[in-house]
């Protein structure tokens, strides 16, 4: 599909989430672009959070969500379309990547700045863009983020301060494990965090999907941080 220059090699992919009685279902359309650039790609990662974004659809509805380094945006998308009121973010340093989650929200017949909000939001600079989220977020996502050891602190570290302003928030993360050397157990006792493992296997039986399949032959987790108190 060919739009403009910026918009060149642009492939549109659909995404499906079918209840079991194939009663309810949503079709979320992905833009995606050939270019070297994390965030305009969907990672296998953002198919499991958006599976469990599914799963947990009864109880999101018209709760306040945040997609942290949401690139093309699967689970938040998902999320604005059960009735949830969503904030996609990315890098404020990546105007592309956020013009891109724009075109995203217009894909999906969803307006950028009425249906739902997108915002920069950069990980490791605590100023203002993190202060004007407020403080009455229900949950924080996030698929593939810790995807490098060399920013894990600047994620972990903005995590909890947003966990620290939202009182009834956590942080759901996928996560691609791709060195098993890797390891957030420091940073979580720096920053007074803790993390759960959420099990996969139910989320499918109840979805009826296959996570191994939907993982691709990927390691996938999905973890739940929590403040510790
Ligand atoms: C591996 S991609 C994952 C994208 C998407 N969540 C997915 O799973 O398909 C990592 C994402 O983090 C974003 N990112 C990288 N550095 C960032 C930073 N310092 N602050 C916020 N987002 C950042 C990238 O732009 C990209 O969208």
């Amino acid at each position: 599909m060919n739009h403009d220059n910026h918009h060149d090699k642009e492939t549109i992919k659909k995404f499906n989430f079918v209840s079991k009685d194939r009663k309810e279902s949503y079709e979320i359309l992905i833009a995606e672009l050939m270019v070297g650039a994390y965030s305009f790609y969907t990672w296998p990662a953002a198919k499991i959070l958006a599976q469990f974004i599914f799963y947990m659809r009864q109880c999101l509805v018209g709760k306040n969500i945040l997609e942290i380094g949401a690139g093309t945006s699967l689970p938040g998308i998902l999320a604005a379309k059960i009735g949830s009121n969503v904030t996609l973010s990315d890098s404020a340093l990546l105007p592309k990547s956020l013009a891109h989650i724009d075109r995203i929200c217009n894909l999906n017949k969803l307006k950028p700045g009425k249906d739902v909000q997108v915002v920069g939001l950069t990980w490791g600079m605590l100023g203002n863009d993190f202060y004007d989220l407020g403080n009455d977020l229900d949950l924080i996502i996030g698929s593939d983020c810790l995807y490098d050891i060399g920013i894990f602190e600047e994620v972990i570290s903005s995590v909890a301060f947003l966990l620290e302003h939202n009182l009834k928030a956590t942080f759901i993360c996928s996560y691609q494990s791709r060195s098993s050397d890797w390891s957030i157990e420091n940073l979580l006792k720096k920053w007074n965090l803790a993390c759960r493992n959420i099990d996969l296997e139910s989320i499918g039986k109840e979805t009826g999907v296959d996570m191994k399949d939907l993982m691709g032959g990927h390691v996938i987790y999905l973890l739940e941080f929590y403040r510790k108190h």
